[in-house]
């Protein structure tokens, strides 16, 4: 029977899950997307060529995949149209024949956009710091009930009957909670026509299209976007996204049961970043942080942001493990640490004095513990033409001996450097 992958984040997001995805779906029949929207910025580099993906999976730069935008996941119709016309305008083949849509996906609307914002103004200083993509108020939707499905989206008439009235209420919180303009009920609903009558082709019912193809026994690649620790249940609440990241959101995210899902890649930086707001120990605001935001181009793929960096976190790591069930890992930008003469990774906190083993669930407990180091000394030389892992130099190859300790799961590849074949795997793989 097929092996069925999920690869996901372990830490912030932002862990090269773009590139491995890209690496590994050359294995698969089908590639899913299951959580998060178009706050997600995979980037991949083809030859010279790079792509940032925001909804579209991965698997889409390999022809002859099939990829699906899962139930999960919450999608900016103008965003995903966006995407399929800038990849058809680099001449990659989109259409329904290797793109579905979930017609259970919730659509993002304006007034999820526009409500993120005001949300984030009104918090201040205790912001979460959004992609201000409407994430956190489509799925807030969709928990209450008051969510537009992608399966409503493709239906004018009912479309327009629903959108309007629920414009109508959203106009209300826009306008008397927050003092802003209210929106154009007309205007919106015939853009959301127009984007209902060019994506009802790619629309389906993803949920029997991925039974069927399990009980054929195709093989599948769930692509996991952001990372634990954004994890809405596990990650540094509040200051998380709002999907479930995590293993057990793959299945809440694309039908596919959870006794199906057979292995579970982790991707992992070789250090640690961090977009948005919120607590992130280990983080380097410093001139080794600055190094490694310009060593390994730490900037949002989505927003542009400079990115928060700082060394490996084992205690937040072991976390993540745990929680998604983790079968071997993935070790990304591993030539960022190239420079260094040494290299720190934290194996445990203190809070007021004594150890701290688990992962804190409270965000304001976190912001408080004090990192203890390991130090590593580093390989300072150039490890990118490595393409096994037997062969990159004794320090490199000890760090990952650290990571595989630390984390209590076999590291699988390597990357060495951003373009596609730049991975190092181990010698029974390669
Ligand atoms: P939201 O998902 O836009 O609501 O943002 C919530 C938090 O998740 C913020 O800290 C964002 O910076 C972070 N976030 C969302 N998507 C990504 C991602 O793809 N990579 C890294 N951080 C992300």
């Amino acid at each position: 029977m097929a092996q069925n992958l999920l690869v996901l984040g372990l830490q912030w997001g932002d862990e090269g899950k773009g590139k491995v995805i890209d690496a590994l779906s050359s294995g698969f029949d089908i590639i899913v997307r299951f959580q998060g929207g178009a706050n997600a910025g995979h980037t991949v580099h083809v030859g010279q060529e790079k792509f940032v993906l925001h909804l579209l999976p991965s698997g889409i730069l390999r022809p002859g995949k099939l990829c699906v935008i899962g139930n999960g996941v919450v999608a900016d119709p103008e965003c995903l149209l966006e995407e399929i016309e800038a990849l058809r305008g680099r001449s990659i083949q989109v259409s329904p024949d290797n793109l579905a849509v979930s017609d259970r996906a919730h659509v993002v609307m304006p007034y999820h956009k526009l409500l993120d914002g005001l949300q984030e103004a009104a918090l201040g200083k205790g912001r979460i710091g959004t992609t201000r993509r409407g994430i956190g108020p489509c799925y807030a939707d969709q928990a209450a009930r008051l969510g537009l499905r992608f399966a409503e989206l493709v239906q004018p008439e009912r479309l327009e009957r629903r959108l309007r009235a629920l414009i109508e209420m959203k106009n209300r919180e826009v306008t008397l909670l927050y003092g802003a303009e209210p929106l154009d009920a007309d205007k919106v609903c015939a853009q959301y026509r127009e984007y209902g009558e060019r994506l009802r082709p790619y629309v389906r019912d993803t949920v029997a299209l991925l039974s069927e193809a399990v009980r054929r026994g195709r093989s599948i690649l769930l692509e996991g976007a952001q990372g634990t620790l954004l994890d809405v249940n596990f990650g540094t609440y509040p200051y998380v996204t709002s999907s479930n990241v995590t293993a057990g959101g793959a299945a809440v995210g694309s039908g596919i049961p959870p006794t199906r899902i057979d292995r579970v890649l982790g991707v992992v930086k070789a250090y640690c970043t961090r977009v948005g707001d919120g607590p992130f120990p280990t983080e380097q605001d410093n001139e080794t942080g600055r190094l490694l935001r310009e060593r390994g181009h730490e900037y949002g793929a989505t927003t542009g942001r400079p990115r928060r960096c700082g060394w490996l976190d084992a205690v937040a790591l072991r976390h993540a493990v745990a929680i998604n069930g983790v079968t071997s890992i993935a070790l990304m930008l591993t030539d960022v640490l190239s420079a260094l003469k040494t290299i720190k990774a934290c194996t445990a906190y203190e809070l007021d004095g004594r150890r701290v083993a688990d992962f804190p669930a409270d965000a304001e407990v976190l912001a408080r513990v004090r990192p203890v180091y390991e130090e590593f000394p580093g390989w300072q030389s150039d490890i990118s033409p490595v393409r096994l892992i037997d062969d990159l130099p004794r320090a490199a190859r000890d760090y990952v001996a650290a990571v595989e300790r630390i984390a209590g799961a076999p590291v699988q590849m390597v990357s060495v450097g951003p373009e596609r074949d730049q991975i190092a795997r181990r010698r029974a793989d390669a």
